[in-house]
């Protein structure tokens, strides 16, 4: 194995089915090693998506640290959590749940970030698919964190796909946009996986039917479970989704960027986040470098980020499914 492998990563999220399928590719792949799992608010209440991190460590038989953090915006006002699209438990609304003993690390996510990052400089890989307080507050703690941390991969935002929440903005931009605009401008090596990409990859629900027939487990048959209850809601707004009774895997493709970057095609360019107004939480690309624009906010000191524009939709199916039928789970 390569020295630089296995990716040493935090997973900042908030779970959320679309993450949980992140967070079992991310047990399944065999480059990838979780460090921790940092919890935000977003599709669940923090206290929820703690507790759904736990649930979904230990029906895989894993013991990672699960923190919980921040429990609404940095400045904006917060909103009831989308119980429509993930379920009210944010699982698709389980029947029942096995019990569980593991407990929470007793840190803030910020300061399990800061900890991490400190006392492995250089080494970790920051994936973040929920509303980025955490990562603000991170930063708020540890201005030296863009020199401490590998690189930032978040799922959120959009350039050129229409938003999710309102014309222009992405749910987890749009749910902190305060926060969003600090870490596009902290200065680290930052890729965004947004709309644009992840509008295009559909995953049937036939899909996990297959994985949790093929591994019969808990873990398979509560993601199976919950795909199910998600893929409603995406049918009930895309008529090519409903087609295959399916849904996005919008979180799934930072971890597809981490282990294969060259599935993707990237533009490379400062972002900014619209804070306030109509276009609240949208995301500014500015595309061509050569203009130097009248308008404050977009001098040199804004850093260049890295937005993936295109994928190749079809080989990361391929990828999530190849991985997710490896053999990662305790008998
Ligand atoms: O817009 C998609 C994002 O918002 C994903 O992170 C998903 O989990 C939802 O909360
Ligand atoms: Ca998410």
């Amino acid at each position: 194995m390569s020295p630089t492998l296995p990716h040493k990563v935090i997973f900042d999220t908030d779970p959320g089915v679309d993450d949980a399928m992140a967070l079992y590719f991310a047990l399944a792949h065999p480059d990838i090693e979780v460090l921790g799992i940092t919890t935000t608010f977003g599709n669940v209440t923090v206290q929820q998506a703690a507790t759904n991190a736990l649930y979904l460590c230990a029906l895989a038989g894993r013991q990672i640290p699960v923190t919980q953090g921040v429990a609404r915006p940095w400045v904006k006002a917060g909103e009831a959590p989308p119980a429509y699209i993930h379920g009210a438990d944010g699982l698709g609304n389980l029947l029942q749940r096995i019990a569980v003993t593991d407990t929470l690390d007793p840190r803030s996510s910020a300061q399990f970030i800061v900890d991490m990052a400190r006392a492995q400089p250089g080494q970790i890989t920051l994936v973040a698919v929920g509303p980025l307080g955490n990562l603000s507050l991170a930063l708020r703690l540890e201005p030296e964190l863009p020199r401490l941390l590998k690189q930032v991969i978040l799922m959120g935002g959009t350039v050129l796909e229409p938003g999710n929440v309102s014309p222009v903005a992405e749910a987890n931009i749009w749910n902190d946009p305060h926060a969003a605009d600090q870490v596009f401008t902290a200065g680290w090596p930052l890729t965004m996986v947004g709309l644009d990409v992840t509008h295009r990859l559909v995953l049937p629900v036939t899909m996990f039917q297959q994985i949790a027939t093929h591994q019969r487990h808990r873990a398979t048959d509560t993601l199976h479970t919950a795909v199910d209850f998600y893929a409603h809601f995406y049918g009930s707004r895309f008529e090519h989704v409903a087609a295959v009774h399916g849904c996005f895997g919008h979180d799934v493709l930072a971890f597809i960027y981490l282990v294969a970057p060259h599935l993707f095609q990237t533009q490379a360019g400062q972002i900014r986040v619209a804070t306030d107004g109509l276009a609240q939480g949208q995301t500014i690309l500015k595309r061509q470098a050569g203009i130097d624009y009248p308008q404050a906010g977009w001098d040199a000191a804004v850093p260049t980020s890295t937005v993936c524009m295109a994928v190749d939709a079809s080989e990361c199916s391929e990828l999530f499914m190849a991985t997710l039928l490896r053999d990662w789970l305790p008998a």
